[in-house]
């Protein structure tokens, strides 16, 4: 099968004439745990999938972005540097243009560019394709213009792109997962001080494996439901007295909120920040690297599964932002033997992550749960924690 960055290259070659200066990539994400804690000012834990975004370039020397992908076909973008501004490019050049946009705000010269894309992140499943756009895209334009911006950086200004340019209101976790993260570790994210740490992440060691199931449900409420989220968050935060739901760590203290929808709300926040500390602290007490023996990290393993379950549970009755084909697959997942599995990202559609054996009838089990419920058959994709942005040739 020929890779995304091979298919970038050979697209730049057919459309610009040349070859191009190099090719960089940026891979989607799945989250280990931490769900709707990001803007919350909390902690996550993401890992870089298999599956990348590819940009093959070369730097322009009149000012202008040109833009061709593989997977918009007939929708070239081409637009000056000078007259980027949110609102000014639409459609899907406005994640590599919001970039460029946002690169220069942060006072980084960087140059026009002619830029080919392929991907094998699968858009729409809630596996982050479009931070593995943008940050493909920064890496691409720093290292043009040979800046060495640091990834945090990056990160916050490939954000800044989706949230003023693209004007989508996410928090930080994707674009830190997509720069930040390295094979067999999980990336544990402090949202608040933005400190980062790697955490020991490989499943196979102990016979586990992570599978995600994207259930090909459509997100249209996704934006609106998604900012509704954050402002209940907000508002529970401001209740209590904190400057963010981060500062309570005891869930008995969200009894003082009034408002139930408030209060499941801020529950789910502040148990899914404990869940992320306590999975780390499984994954280092040596689950994650092997160390503390197969059988032990094979017990760990299950009670990661435990707490994604119990994530899930917290997903659907207190933030619900879970949907039907999420909840049937995690149900499908656990009858057929599986350590834990839960939703993951924004909510509404997208992808389940399941924790489980070798030999599992997840797979099985999950796709004649669809086929009875007459739904669209379900991807099947094994995670492995790979390595994050860089370049390739
Ligand atoms: C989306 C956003 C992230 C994060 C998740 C929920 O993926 O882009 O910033 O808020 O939802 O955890």
């Amino acid at each position: 099968m020929i890779t995304a960055s091979a298919a970038a290259r050979a697209l730049f070659l057919s459309r610009f004439g040349a070859a191009p200066s190099g090719v960089w990539l940026a891979p989607g994400r799945a989250n280990l745990m931490g769900e709707h804690t990001d803007y919350n000012d909390g902690f996550v834990l993401p890992f870089a999938l298999g599956q990348v975004t590819a940009v093959a370039a070369a730097p322009r020397l009149d000012g202008r972005l040109v833009l061709c992908s593989r997977q918009q076909p007939g929708l070239e973008v081409d637009a000056a540097l000078d007259d980027l501004m949110p609102g000014a490019v639409t459609g899907w050049g406005a994640y590599p243009c919001g970039v460029a946009w946002a690169l220069r705000e942060a006072g980084h010269e960087v140059p026009g560019a002619s830029i080919a894309i392929d991907s094998d992140v699968p858009a729409g499943a809630g596996l982050s394709s479009s931070a593995a756009l943008e940050c493909a895209t920064a890496l691409t334009l720093t290292s043009l213009a040979g800046l060495a911006v640091p990834r945090r950086e990056l990160a916050v200004i490939a954000r800044r792109a989706e949230n003023e340019f693209v004007g989508v209101p996410s928090g930080i976790m994707d674009q830190s997962a997509s720069l930040l993260c390295q094979a067999r570790q999980a990336l544990l994210l402090d949202c608040q001080s933005l400190e980062t740490s790697q955490v020991p992440f490989d499943p196979g060691l102990a016979g586990a494996r992570v599978m995600l199931i994207d259930t090909r449900a459509t997100h249209k409420l996704t934006g609106g439901e998604y900012a509704r989220r954050r402002a209940e968050c907000e508002e529970a935060a401001r209740l209590l007295g904190v400057a963010s739901l981060r500062a309570v760590t005891d869930p008995a203290a969200v009894q003082r909120l009034a408002d139930p929808v408030l209060r499941r709300r801020a529950r789910h926040v502040v148990t899914d920040d404990a869940r992320v500390l306590q999975v780390v602290a499984l994954l280092r007490d040596g689950a994650g690297s092997g160390a503390a023996g197969a059988a032990g990290a094979a017990g760990a393993y299950r009670e990661i599964g435990r707490l994604l379950t119990q994530a899930h549970e917290s997903l659907r009755d207190g933030f619900e932002v879970s949907w039907p084909e999420a909840d049937a697959a995690v149900a499908a997942a656990l009858a057929a033997g599986a350590f834990g599995a839960r939703m993951i990202g924004g909510g509404f559609g997208g992808s389940v992550l399941v924790l489980a054996g070798p030999d599992n009838g997840v797979r099985s089990a999950v796709s004649e749960e669809y086929a009875r419920r007459g739904w669209t058959a379900p991807e099947f994709l094994d995670a492995t924690a790979c390595d994050g942005a860089r370049r390739v040739a």
